[in-house]
């Protein structure tokens, strides 16, 4: 959609947005005083980018007890005057833990990026179904209920963006509870992977039923890539009774309602993110990035510490590097900038041992007195995470499977080496950056090792043409794009 369009759609609607993290969490200052801070993960990323061109109220789940006493009200972002409307909402913490510590994540999300190891999890017991009736579906209840008390407030015509694997059932609460006067139109957007039916096999009925009959009371469905898009319409003729599946074009008509599946790859605000590489902020780390790399060539990685980005296979290619290209011994530094990420569930802890461990396997078979193959950075600091982007020679991205990965647009645009970026042919970024990138399979680490060596002494020609080419992919569907695509496609469908 240009931009005379979006000028013209966007003041006409109300937008409703619901995610489960909110786009800032609230803390204390030492005076006493309650501020926010911008929250992490890529959705947040994301939609930070357009929520101040709406007329927006964004509602989320209150995460730190500070939110939950600030409750509701206006705020701004990015030093930005203009202000949009956050509502937090809550209940008990046996069914956030429910919720989000146990249906969420592990098992929707592991479920979707092909984790589980199915001859021994998940294992689905009494506890898991009741973290499912008592936490996930009365969670994404609560949600609903928070969106029509905001529906009976908002000018009409609305449309309600709801976000990702933690809210599949907020559509249909919806519509089962507003009346024809109330009822908006509805887009849910998955940011994770939607594999085929086969792996959705691993749930029991009940659950995979709710699923689908939640996402399709939606009007439009947005998924990352058309190949997701495709899998749900498979998954739905597969599992839901009754549902009429077209899939010229792209549509499931259930219960009298037809529900259309579309792909809208995300990206990332290309304007603010430039603007930031140059802010004081970021600059004041240009020194610590220089130490840490020692006039090494720099290998770099940003992930939140998580098992689908494949962080130890990543270890294990560099070490595999060092192995077979002794001459990069002392003269690559690999640097692994990572986020603390939802380590009240095991399997995430026990990634952080793991990764840790490979790290230091490495160190200790190949570190020298001044070199230190493999630093490892634990922490959530945006500011040092862009600084590291401006001066990495190999960007490796390797995840196991990824909804789109924005790290990998995020590098590109800011990096200053014509670095060379490498990505798992499991991202949804593959599908648009392939050509600008050394593709890899993300379980061949003998591979990923070549691809590092390849990527390491790449003559410079070919270098700036490939990095040039993906700041070129990456401008020209930045995250205006993402949302103005949604728009269009509510419209076109004359919803
Ligand atoms: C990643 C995913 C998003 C997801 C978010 C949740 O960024 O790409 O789809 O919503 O993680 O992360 P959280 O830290 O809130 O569990």
């Amino acid at each position: 959609m240009n931009e005379k369009h979006q000028e013209e759609k966007i003041p006409r609607q109300s937008v409703i947005i619901a995610s489960n993290r909110g786009p800032v969490t609230f803390y204390r200052e030492l005076d006493g005083d309650l501020t926010y801070q911008r929250g992490s993960g890529g959705l947040v990323t994301a939609l930070t980018g357009i929520i101040q061109e709406v007329n927006a109220t964004w509602i989320s789940y209150a995460i730190s007890d500070e939110d939950k006493l600030w409750g509701e009200g206006q705020i701004s972002l990015q030093n930005n005057n203009e202000v949009f409307s956050l509502k937090f909402i809550s209940t008990d913490e046996a069914a956030y833990e429910g919720y989000y510590n146990q249906i969420a994540n592990p098992l929707l999300w592991f479920l979707q990026h092909s984790m589980w190891n199915v001859p021994y999890a998940p294992v689905i017991d009494r506890d898991t179904w009741k973290a499912w009736e008592a936490g996930y579906v009365a969670v994404n209840k609560e949600f609903a209920y928070s969106i029509i008390e905001q529906l009976e407030k908002t000018p009409k015509p609305v449309l309600v963006m709801l976000q990702d694997y933690h809210l599949y059932l907020v559509a249909n609460f919806l519509r089962e509870n507003t009346s024809p006067r109330l009822r908006p139109t509805i887009l849910h957007f998955t940011h994770i992977p939607w594999p085929g039916p086969e792996y959705w096999g691993v749930l029991p009925p009940t659950m995979r039923q709710a699923i689908l009959e939640g996402l399709s009371a939606a009007d439009v469905l947005g998924f990352q890539t058309n190949a997701d898009a495709l899998n749900f319409l498979r998954t739905c003729q597969t599992y839901l009774p009754r549902a009429s599946v077209n899939y010229k074009p792209q549509r499931v008509w259930y219960r009298n309602h037809a529900t259309y599946a579309r792909s809208f790859p995300i990206s990332i605000d290309v304007e603010q993110i430039n603007k930031a590489a140059v802010s004081d902020e970021i600059q004041a780390y240009h020194s610590e990035i220089s130490d840490l790399v020692g006039g090494c060539q720099l290998v770099l990685r940003i992930d939140r510490i998580e098992p689908s980005k494949n962080i130890v296979r990543g270890f294990q290619a560099f070490e595999e590097m060092l192995e077979l290209y002794p001459e990069h011994r002392g003269k690559v530094s690999f640097l692994a900038l990572l986020v603390p990420s939802r380590l009240d569930v095991e399997e995430y802890q026990d990634y952080l041992d793991a990764l840790m461990a490979a790290a230091g396997h490495v160190n200790a078979v190949y570190g020298t007195f001044d070199w230190e193959p493999i630093r490892v950075i634990v922490g959530e600091n945006y500011a040092r995470a862009i600084a590291a982007l401006k001066y990495y020679d190999v960007l490796l991205v390797n995840s196991i499977a990824d909804g789109m990965n924005l790290v990998a647009k995020e590098g590109p645009i800011v990096n200053q080496r014509d670095g060379v970026l490498i990505l798992s042919e499991r991202t949804g970024a593959q599908e648009q950056l392939n050509s600008g990138a050394i593709v890899i399979s993300p379980c061949d680490v003998y591979a990923t090792a070549e691809a590092i060596h390849q990527a390491l002494v790449m003559n410079y020609d070919l270098r700036a043409e490939k990095a040039a080419r993906l700041r070129w992919l990456i401008e020209r569907e930045d995250i205006r794009e993402w949302f103005s695509q949604q728009l269009a496609a509510v419209e076109e469908l004359n919803l």
